[in-house]
């Protein structure tokens, strides 16, 4: 269709999505065959098939099961290489990414490999996509704050590569006040925060995250719907939440996608974005979340211009960069 077509040619800017969850199923296997790891699956059909998930943790299971696969610097670079040349043709020109150190160095796999692998990436893709991009480092909100701290102590020595640091992993359970120290001391090291809160976790997680954790933004946020309170409060201080459709469908957040509530975010007046959070995942990037939306919900043409208007508005970008991008 014509807002399609009109969406999927906006200059856009991704905001919520972890590097890990762009392991597309091929990569996947060409990746495992690389460093002689056996995976529980034949092919990627078998694997593909796998793919369906009741809840966040049943997704959870098989998104640290395939990052196994993740060995050497030059793995990282194709992980996030493959994921730069795949929004080029979606015409995203800024990305913010997560990766989850935890999950890499419980395996073995030192913060080094990780983050050059990545970062040089990621100046490649800039050089040769015009992608500008600023890396998240995220903790594993199921594992203790104490391992946090030391994840964060790793990335001292690189503080000039990252711009924020996030929280995700199983939400349930895990409420963002575990966390308040670490991301004190983030923040005191100039980093900027946002929280995964209200995907599966109730609105208190979300009222957290920005009173205690004091994030710059917020990661899904759709039970915040919930707590008119907290609607006017995310309103009034124009916070940004990075809302994901397809993701929200595959782990059942949502029934269908024409129960998806990023219509009524955008007509309470909230700061939301569309984002794809583990596309090899959920079934598609963000255009293919933009083309859901548009074909479940009565999206106009001026909820799509918010759309890719709030992308901008809420990354991390400074003034110049957005200037210069614009
Ligand atoms: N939620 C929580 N943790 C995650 C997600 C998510 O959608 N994707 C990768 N880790
Ligand atoms: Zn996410």
């Amino acid at each position: 269709s014509l807002l399609i077509d009109f969406a999927h040619s906006l200059p856009k800017a991704e905001l919520h999505l972890h590097l890990e969850g762009s392991l597309e199923p091929e990569r996947m296997f060409m990746l495992a065959q690389r460093n002689h790891i056996t995976l529980p699956y034949s092919n990627t059909d078998e694997l593909k098939a796998a793919y369906s998930f009741d809840n966040l943790q049943a997704f959870l299971d098989l998104y640290y099961q395939g990052m196994s696969v993740l060995i050497t610097e030059q793995d990282f670079y194709d992980l996030t290489y493959d994921y730069l040349t795949r929004i080029h043709q979606d015409n995203v020109i800024h990305t913010e990414v997560f990766f989850d150190p935890q999950g890499h160095l419980e395996r073995g796999i030192d913060f080094e490999t990780q983050i050059n692998g990545i970062y040089r990436a990621l100046e490649d893709g800039q050089r040769h996509y015009g992608i500008s991009f600023k890396l998240i480092m995220s903790f594993l909100r199921h594992l203790c704050e104490e391992s946090a701290f030391e994840t964060l102590e790793l990335a001292l020595p690189h503080l000039d590569k990252i711009s924020g640091v996030g929280l995700d992993s199983s939400e349930k359970g895990h409420p963002p006040e575990k966390f308040a120290r670490v991301f004190a001391r983030a923040k005191a090291l100039g980093l900027m925060v946002t929280v995964h809160a209200g995907e599966e976790g109730p609105p208190e997680y979300v009222w957290q995250a920005l009173n205690i954790v004091k994030t710059d933004r917020v990661d899904h946020g759709n039970r915040s719907l919930e707590d008119p309170e907290l609607i006017q409060h995310l309103t009034e201080h124009r916070y940004t939440l990075t809302v994901c459709p397809l993701s929200n469908l595959k782990l059942c957040v949502i029934g269908s996608m024409d129960e998806h509530p990023i219509i009524k975010m955008l007509d309470h007046g909230l700061q939301a974005t569309l984002n794809s959070d583990d596309p090899a995942y959920f079934g598609g990037y963000v255009n293919d979340n933009f083309t859901s939306v548009i074909n479940a919900l009565p999206v106009t043409h001026a909820h799509i211009l918010t759309l890719v208007k709030n992308s901008f508005t809420g990354s991390w970008m400074t003034t110049e960069e957005k200037d210069a991008a614009l």
